[in-house]
């Protein structure tokens, strides 16, 4: 097992390690003072891992009990979270319990954002049970729901009390949901390390999954523990973001999240190529690596329906976008544009 620590408002474990679901109690047990906790998680997780939950946080005395949600994007919703917070009022849960975030990124800023809000804030425990929840959404803090009008519209900051991430919980994950992740992967490589990235060329994610996943979490805690409120440099995380997020909307969520981030990605990377900011080499080879991967690089949405898109974005304040700029491979720059600028960079990344 692997330990990250991560130093922000709230100082927190991330554990990494094969079989740790069965001592998810332990971990709950020493790091709250619960003694009820709720396992949250969405209906294609829970029957596969819920009970497991449920054993462990039972056998070290906890009354435990479980929510399930309904999975998808599309129920990361203010009905979804009142619907929780209404369950967690009647079941009396305290200011000292737990919520158990098992499942994805969805499941876990969902159950996030109901701890950060729930009688003023409770804990909560991440349990990623996808690639992209373990190496990006279940740790830092950032919890949200959506809004008709725009993705994490409606969020809060709040760090979980810990994150426990067992990669034997993603051998079930469906191959396109373990690509999605692959995309996030490949973004740390993309903005911060040029050696990471040479280390996905080589050797891919699958058959070291351990390793990679630790690799991203020590690069997230080092940001986080520098910009925990998205301020400065939190914002490099967003490569690929802003655009992926535009797609996604575009395509009313029938394109996921990170394949919405690798178009994102090679559309930005593309753009900074024709400005001269980032060498021909670098976008070649962040190309070929997202298609080893098996992920999309283009788009057929054009500049209106995709610069409409991006009107909620939260990168955006007033009639300037912050966009992250890749440089190369394993360097970006954050560079805030206004907005004609943007729909430039659209057309510079390829759309028609
Ligand atoms: P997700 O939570 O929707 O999970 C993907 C699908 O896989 C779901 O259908 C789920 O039921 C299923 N699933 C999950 N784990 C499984 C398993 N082990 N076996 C079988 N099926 C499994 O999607 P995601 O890609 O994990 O997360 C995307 C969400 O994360 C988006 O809402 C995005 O905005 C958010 N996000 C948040 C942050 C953050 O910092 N808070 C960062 C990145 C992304
Ligand atoms: N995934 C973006 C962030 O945590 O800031």
């Amino acid at each position: 097992m692997t330990t990250v620590h991560v130093s922000a408002s709230r100082e927190y474990d991330v554990l990494i390690g094969r079989g740790l679901l069965d001592r998810l109690g332990e971990v709950v047990k020493s790091c709250t003072k619960a003694q009820t906790a709720v396992v949250i998680a969405g209906d294609r997780v829970f029957p596969l891992y819920g009970a497991r939950a449920m054993v462990s946080l039972e056998a070290v005395g906890l009354r435990t009990l479980s929510y399930v949600i309904p999975h998808g994007e599309q129920h990361k919703t203010l009905e979804t979270y009142g619907a929780l917070l209404r369950f967690l009022s009647e079941k009396r849960l305290t200011r000292t319990d737990v919520l158990i975030a098992l499942g994805g990124g969805v499941t876990g800023d969902l159950t996030g954002f109901a701890a950060a809000t729930y009688q003023r804030g409770i804990d909560f425990v991440q349990v990623p049970t996808t690639l992209l929840a373990a190496v990006d959404s279940s740790v830092g803090g950032k919890t949200a729901v959506d809004l008709p009008t725009g993705k994490n519209q409606v969020g809060a900051f709040w760090q979980p009390a810990a994150v426990l991430c067992d990669p034997e919980l993603m051998k079930t994950l469906p191959e396109d949901e373990f690509r999605c992740g692959t995309a996030e992967v490949v973004k740390y490589g993309m903005l911060g390390s040029a050696a990471f990235f040479e280390s996905l060329e080589q050797h891919g994610v699958k058959d070291r999954l351990e390793d990679v996943i630790r690799t991203c979490v020590e690069m997230k805690r080092d940001i986080v523990g520098e910009d925990e409120y998205d301020r400065g440099r939190r914002q490099v995380l967003n490569l690929g973001h802003s655009f992926g997020h535009a797609v996604e909307a575009c395509s009313r969520f029938t394109i996921l999240h990170g394949q919405a981030v690798a178009i994102g990605m090679a559309l930005i990377t593309r753009a900074a190529v024709k400005r001269g900011d980032c060498p021909q080499d670098a976008l070649d080879r962040l190309l070929a690596l997202l298609e080893r991967f098996g992920l999309p690089t283009g788009t057929d949405y054009g500049a209106d329906e995709l610069f409409a898109a991006l009107g909620t974005d939260k990168k955006r304040s007033g009639s300037t976008m912050h966009l992250v700029i890749p440089e190369d491979i394993g360097r970006c720059r954050i560079e805030a544009m206004l907005l004609p600028a943007v729909r430039e960079l659209l057309r510079l990344g390829g759309v028609k």
